[in-house]
């Protein structure tokens, strides 16, 4: 089985990126300092997958920690999870996102070279794009200026690893450019576990419909949009995982020193108040919204044309909206037991 470091595996995207690797005959090999997850989603990964997998615990700024994971496990590829992600304290606390986000990564990248470890998948995000002008997104889509310490961090690390193969160091790199994230494993062991009040919608629903939130505010519904209220692509998080499995053996078919981008998404936007009704139809809880203003710096629409990852990875989005609320309610209930 070849084994594969993510860093950050504890995490939302990362433990369920572990559960497909698995499944797909590689052997995942977690890092994690669990700043934002709990070493118990190890135990939930063993009852879905029957396997203990292997853990280490600690930063994955420590190049030592990396070098002794090596010395224990031939690693034959990478994906970097490991970051923070709360744009609202990266405003705050900007010093703390570049360290970790973009220091993490040329740690990873020096490691990697030393230790003749070809393949990386990237986590990125479609917050580089900003509000484009021209809709649905493609890789081709121009950057823009980031909103928040957090979207730069992601613009930076990209252009790092652009600069870092072109230099020739025997890497393939992808990043992947992921939309929004939603969803649970349709087990509902392991899924999105935000610490205090969630800053993304789909949590905020399910902890509203759970009681733990009093109402759910809509930051505006007089948007140029279906109904006015804003519209992002709603990937699943489970399709999220096997895009990072079809990236992995798409890397082993490239030449050496080759770097590549690729938007994950279903294809579709959807608006706020669409996801709302979703939720309500699939869990049959009324939800308690109210329309507040609008909010300063939200993007008013985007969404994902996923023509590339389509045609050159063979992946598609499987799962639709309603599934996604359906396991992000089942988590929700499982977390209140
Ligand atoms: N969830 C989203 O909406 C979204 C969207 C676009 C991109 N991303 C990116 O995807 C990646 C994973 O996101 P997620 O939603 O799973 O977040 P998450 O916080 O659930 O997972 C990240 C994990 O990394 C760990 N971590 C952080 N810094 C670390 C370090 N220095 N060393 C070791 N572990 C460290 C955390 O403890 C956590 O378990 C991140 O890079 C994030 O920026 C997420």
């Amino acid at each position: 089985m070849k084994k594969i470091l993510i860093t950050g595996g504890a995490g939302y995207i990362g433990s369920h990126t572990a559960v497909e690797l698995l499944k797909a005959g590689m052997e995942p090999i977690i890092l994690d300092d669990l700043s934002n997850s709990d070493a118990k989603v190890l135990d939930r990964l063993e009852e879905i997958t029957g396997k203990r997998l292997t853990f280490y615990t600690g930063d994955c700024n420590d190049k030592t920690i990396l070098e002794s994971i090596a010395k224990d496990h031939k690693l034959e590829g990478v994906i970097h999870f490991a970051a923070f992600k709360a744009v609202g304290e990266s405003t705050a606390q900007p010093l703390k996102y570049y360290r970790n986000n973009v220091g993490s990564l040329l740690v990873l990248l020096d490691f990697m070279q030393e230790q003749g470890i070809k393949d990386l998948v990237f986590s990125s995000s479609c917050t580089v794009y900003g509000q484009p002008e021209v809709l649905p997104v493609t890789e081709a889509t121009p950057r823009q200026d980031a909103e928040s310490p957090y979207g730069n961090t992601k613009k930076i690390c990209e252009d790092v690893l652009v600069d870092f193969v072109k230099s020739k160091p025997g890497i393939r790199v992808v990043a992947l450019r992921y939309f929004n994230p939603v969803g649970a494993h349709p087990s509902a062991k392991i899924g999105e576990l935000p610490l205090g009040v969630p800053a993304n919608l789909v949590p905020f629903i399910t902890q509203t419909a759970a009681g733990i939130r009093e109402k759910l505010t809509v930051f505006g519904d007089d948007y140029d949009t279906a109904d006015g209220s804003c519209v992002r692509d709603y990937i699943h998080v489970v399709d999220l995982a096997d895009a990072h499995v079809k990236t992995l053996s798409f890397l082993q078919d490239q030449e050496i020193d080759s770097y590549d981008v690729f938007n994950v998404g279903t294809g579709n936007g959807n608006t706020v108040l669409e996801v709302i009704h979703a939720f309500e139809k699939v869990s049959g809880v009324k939800l308690n919204y109210v329309i507040g203003p609008r909010r300063m710096g939200d993007v008013i629409k985007t969404w994902a044309d996923t023509t590339k990852i389509n045609k050159v990875l063979g992946w598609k989005a499987q799962y639709s909206l309603e599934d996604s609320m359906r396991d992000s309610w089942n988590w929700q209930k499982g977390l209140k037991k």
